[in-house]
């Protein structure tokens, strides 16, 4: 089993790689980190939660919070493309509290006790990576493989023309993090990967939706905001290149093609703050980035992982 932790910012496809990481039984998952990102900080705790009831898994997996905003610039939600990242549901009670260990903590002591073993995953914002670099300078060296949902390979943005959310929100942290030292870090890019192979269509969707499981609702329900939004901006359907990265984590097989580069961040540019630069020509590459997957795997994947029916006591809340 792969010793994981996801650093999340809990919306949507941020909620189905948590399902990816808590359900794939070759991941042993140590810890979700939350950071400031997609949606408001205690709606992402929540969204973290319902996602472990769903789960079936609430108790087993502890929830550290970290970051609650970027750290020098004003916090920006992407709650116009996720609504609040799980289709209006709420859970059931909150009887289960996050962790009183800050997530850095919890990421530089798991670090340290899995000593160039654990891979963490990093679906949002870099902050919470930042600061543990920042805090832990030996940190960086002890992680086995720092796999980030970031940045467009020299391609288009999101949030801005430029720029890909993630980096977008705290290129500093972001600048931080690639500088650190990762012995391995692999990048999964928006452009082209997320674009091109990542994509869930309409026809997609439906498989799911026919699956009619708990998980099935959930998806469905929680992914429908996405889905319009990228479809509103000219996309085939909804994107998933979080649940992807943690995937990815589990099983490299999927990745078709890949490729060294130097991988900076641009922080001071007025049009192309977080726009990412992947220089192909260096003798010193920082990242690895997934070129190519296998997209008809990754889905039948997902729409395998969702075909389960693993949570009882949230049935009345995600009824048919
Ligand atoms: C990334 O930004 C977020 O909105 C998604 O959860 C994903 O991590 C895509 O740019
Ligand atoms: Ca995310």
């Amino acid at each position: 089993m792969i010793p994981l932790v996801i650093d999340t910012d809990t919306a949507a496809d941020d909620c189905f790689a948590l399902l990816v990481g808590l359900l794939d039984p070759r991941a042993d998952l140590r810890a979700i980190t939350m950071v400031a990102g997609n949606v408001g900080f205690e709606q992402q705790v929540h969204n973290a939660f319902l996602t472990l009831g769903l789960a079936g898994r609430l108790g087993d997996v502890p929830v550290h919070l970290g970051a609650r905003t970027p750290l020098l610039r004003e916090w920006r939600s992407a709650s116009e493309v996720h609504g609040d990242g799980v289709g209006g549901l709420r859970r059931p009670s909150d009887e289960h509290e996050p962790s009183a260990e800050h997530a850095v903590d919890a990421l530089i002591r798991l670090a340290e006790e899995q000593a160039g073993e654990l891979t963490i995953v990093a679906i949002g914002p870099l902050t919470n990576l930042a600061l543990a670099v920042r805090k832990e300078p030996g940190f960086a060296s002890l992680v086995k493989e720092l796999v980030v949902m970031g940045g467009s390979i020299n391609g288009r943005g999101n949030i801005t023309p430029a720029a890909e959310y993630n980096i977008y929100v705290d290129p500093e942290a972001a600048d931080i993090v690639l500088r650190a030292g990762f012995p391995r870090v692999t990048i999964v890019s928006w452009d082209p990967l997320t674009l091109r192979d990542a994509v869930f269509t309409a026809a997609h969707v439906e498989q799911i939706q026919e699956l009619d499981t708990s998980l099935s609702r959930f998806f469905v329900r929680a992914n429908q905001a996405t889905f319009d939004f990228d479809v509103r901006v000219g996309i085939s359907g909804s994107t998933h290149p979080d649940s992807l990265s943690v995937l990815l984590a589990i099983d490299r097989s999927l990745a078709l093609e890949e490729r060294p580069y130097r991988m900076a961040v641009e922080t001071r540019g007025e049009l192309t703050r977080g726009a990412t630069v992947f220089d192909w020509r260096s003798d010193e590459p920082n990242v690895t980035a997934i070129e190519r997957i296998d997209s008809p795997r990754f889905f039948e994947y997902v729409r395998r992982l969702l075909s389960q029916e693993v949570a009882d006591g949230y049935l009345e809340l995600l009824a048919g």
